[in-house]
């Protein structure tokens, strides 16, 4: 996707450095973080600088490719970088997948590092080219005219490009359909705020943010054709995890008759989890809640408490949405229900 004219994809490999598009800073300042090592790509992801799905699965890719590279292939060094990796976001399926193919197939070859790095960058271009599909077949979902609430930020900053969610809001507004985006808040990061926002703006999609609890409200008064949004990951029998509060939107669009669609690439299914029970939801800083960070009045960046002083909070970062209260998934295989049989077909 273009910033100020100029084409960015997410994350990016250039020489042994991982590069980022530095997310804690959007949409106040564009800035670009550079990890020169493994152990920075983990810092980068714990922290957020890169945050989204297929941006995490990208990096911790390319984050084994840097481990490899500085291994010296002494594979106690790979192994201690794969668990500082996979030990970054429990919830991010596409972690554990991108750390595993890269590791897998450069574990056991001649030239481990040169084949972790020709991984590493097929998985990022993967995730780029699938997204671009996801887009398409979700766009045969939009009618000219759609308003479109979406949670959190599943655009292409989640992504390494395209995003999943909001692709097929994308590819609707290029082919000149009139669409509207009702990009939820997503407290306490604020998600859909600053990142879904500064997407949608830099596009030219009309939208306007929303607070977290007034989807009831716009659904009860038809102000909402359809839903989609992300997933962090997908059970074999279709419950998703995606960022906490997706599920109280599911609930509200069932009980409105709102289409509910989930968006994702197949890297983003695990099918050793049978039920989304099994999903690990990570707790993240109970400080997320309790504090909220942006310029002041001046433009300096600030951290104010947001909350009554002394009191503690809960901040669990993901929910899991039943599949019964999902419409569709819009994978780049195609659509499809929410069942334990469509989804093993799509690995078939
Ligand atoms: O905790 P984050 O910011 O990494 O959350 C990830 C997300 O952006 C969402 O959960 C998203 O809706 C699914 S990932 C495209």
């Amino acid at each position: 996707m273009k910033v100020g004219g100029k084409d960015y994809r997410t994350v990016w490999m250039s020489g042994s450095s991982v590069n980022f598009i530095e997310q804690n800073k959007l949409p106040f300042s564009f800035e670009i973080y550079e990890a020169r090592t493994h152990a920075d790509t983990c810092m980068a992801i714990k922290t957020m600088i890169v945050r989204g799905a297929g941006a995490i699965g990208a990096s911790a890719g390319y984050g084994m490719a840097q481990a490899f590279l500085e291994s010296d292939e002494n594979m106690k060094y790979v192994d201690e970088a794969k668990r500082c990796l996979e030990a970054t976001r429990p919830t991010a399926q596409n972690l554990f997948y991108a750390a595993n193919r890269v590791y897998n197939s450069a574990a056991g070859s001649k030239k481990p590092a040169r084949t972790a790095l020709e991984e590493a960058q097929r998985i990022a271009d993967e995730d780029a080219e699938n997204c671009m599909r996801i887009g398409e077949n979700g766009n045969m979902l939009i009618e000219d005219g759609f308003r479109i609430e979406t949670h959190c930020n599943a655009g292409w900053l989640a992504f390494v490009d395209f995003g999943s969610a909001l692709s097929p809001v994308y590819v609707a507004h290029r082919s000149g359909k009139n669409v509207f985006v009702y990009a939820d808040e997503t407290r306490p990061r604020s998600q859909g705020a600053r990142l879904t926002a500064w997407e949608l703006r830099n596009e030219g999609v009309p939208h306007a943010i929303i607070p977290d609890n007034a989807g009831a409200h716009c659904m009860s008064r038809g102000m909402v054709d359809m839903m989609i949004v992300g997933a962090d990951r997908i059970a074999a029998n279709g419950d998703t995890a995606n960022k906490i509060g997706t599920y109280e939107r599911a609930i509200c669009a069932a009980r409105f008759g709102v289409p509910f669609y989930v968006a994702a690439p197949t890297s983003t299914f695990d099918l050793d989890c049978e039920t989304g029970d099994a999903i690990p939801i990570e707790e993240r800083s109970e400080d997320e809640v309790l504090y909220q960070t942006g310029p002041d009045e001046e433009g300096v960046m600030r951290k104010v408490l947001v909350c009554s002083p002394g009191s503690g909070a809960l901040n669990p970062a993901f929910d899991v949405t039943p599949a019964e209260l999902i419409t569709g998934i819009i994978t780049e295989k195609g659509i499809i229900k929410p069942s334990e049989e469509a989804v093993r077909s799509l690995f078939s």
